[in-house]
């Protein structure tokens, strides 16, 4: 079944499963997207031992994948994707594994050495936070990497016009205090006023799993 006739869980994976999810994949490319992900996954790779897999959750067109794909070319690489038109420009690429699908209804049959989100928790119902939480623990051996919105204690803000639709908190302080073999190895700041490398301003938190 194409994936937005499903009846979805939250309102907001059919949010986007359907036009918005379509629009903002059009709107989601070109080469400065690029080169602000080659400079954030730098550093954050630069934390890290040598990956050789590696899965997204909301994996969107690819455009983090590409990046890492560049720094890292012989990397494995994974992603899952609820919405049709951005697993369409995924498929472009050969080399990805897709899993065509909301990350509620994903079991992870194997796992990862590192696995990333990317401005997706921000926009998962926050009743299932908790369960995307186990998810992500799972699916890796060994980092977990966030990239989100920030903020001390849990917050909605309007979305492009939508209630809903946006929640920021501590999403990498919950995942800490809830497991508790993972430790931060490193965090920082993107900034929408860079001089080089402007992106959005989001937060990215890695954590390793220790033993
Ligand atoms: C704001 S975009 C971020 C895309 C990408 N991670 C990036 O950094 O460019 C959110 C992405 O998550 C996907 N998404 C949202 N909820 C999802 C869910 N429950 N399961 C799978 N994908 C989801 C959306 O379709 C969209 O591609």
């Amino acid at each position: 079944m194409e994936s937005n006739n499903q009846d979805w869980l939250t309102e907001q994976e059919k949010f986007w499963s359907q036009d918005f999810g379509d629009e903002y994949t059009h709107r989601n490319q070109g080469d400065s997207l690029l080169s602000g992900n080659l400079s954030l996954f730098a550093k954050i790779l630069a934390r890290t031992q040598k990956v050789k897999s590696l899965i997204e959750f909301g994996a969107n067109r690819g455009i983090n994948l590409e990046a890492i794909e560049q720094l890292v070319p012989d990397i494995k690489l994974s992603a899952i994707e609820i919405n049709n038109v951005a697993v369409e420009e995924l498929r472009k690429s050969s080399d990805i594994e897709i899993y065509h699908q909301s990350i509620l209804d994903f079991t992870p049959h194997r796992s990862w050495e590192f696995v990333l989100i990317k401005g997706v928790l921000i926009h998962i119902n926050p009743n299932y936070l908790d369960e995307v939480y186990d998810r992500l623990y799972q699916s890796s051996h060994r980092y977990i990497c966030l990239v989100e919105y920030y903020n001390p204690t849990p917050v909605e803000v309007t979305y492009r016009g939508h209630q809903g639709k946006l929640f920021k908190r501590d999403f990498a302080g919950e995942m800490l205090d809830k497991y508790k073999n993972l430790q931060l190895v490193d965090y920082g700041f993107v900034y929408h006023r860079d001089c080089h490398f402007p992106s959005d301003d989001l937060t990215w938190f890695l954590l390793e799993k220790t033993l």
